[in-house]
């Protein structure tokens, strides 16, 4: 079985390009070697995070992430087993998003019941969020 887990965490500083690749290429050559797929967006100062792979490996890696000064307020929305990955192709595929994208699909996902921003967003929200990118 595969191990999935689904967060999002405030960064602790607005991250600039360089950084955010510095971050990526970490993240894609460690995952490449422990067999972890999945997909990180970034938007607004907040990361939405899937990953999965080997259970031992998903669990030392969130450990990881959990402690790494560059965001904080971790909060796991989904995680579980699967039989098989959803992000087979993807090491870790990565989208910034704009703030101004990030605007309209808050926007979008707004009704007169529900309020949507980025400090209460629900997984159905997310998923919305992913759906609008194609992945
Ligand atoms: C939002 C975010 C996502 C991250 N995603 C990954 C990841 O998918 N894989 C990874 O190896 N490291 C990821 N990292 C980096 C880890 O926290 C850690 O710095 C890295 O695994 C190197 O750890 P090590 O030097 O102890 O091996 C991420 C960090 C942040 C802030």
């Amino acid at each position: 079985m595969i191990k999935f887990i689904f967060y999002s965490s405030k960064a602790s500083f607005d991250l600039s390009k360089e950084e955010l690749n510095a971050l990526i290429s970490e993240a894609r050559y460690n995952n490449n070697k422990n067999q972890v797929t999945g997909i990180l967006l970034y938007m607004n100062n907040t990361f939405l995070q899937y990953i999965e792979g080997p259970e031992k490996n998903i669990d030392t890696l969130y450990n990881k992430i959990l402690k790494d000064d560059r965001h904080h307020s971790l909060s796991i929305l989904e995680s579980g087993l699967k039989p098989i990955r959803q992000y087979e192709d993807w090491t870790m595929l990565f989208k910034k998003v704009s703030s101004q994208e990030s605007d309209q699909l808050l926007q979008s996902l707004k009704t007169s019941e529900k309020d949507v921003s980025f400090d209460n967003l629900n997984l159905e929200d997310v998923k919305m969020f992913f759906d609008q990118f194609g992945i």
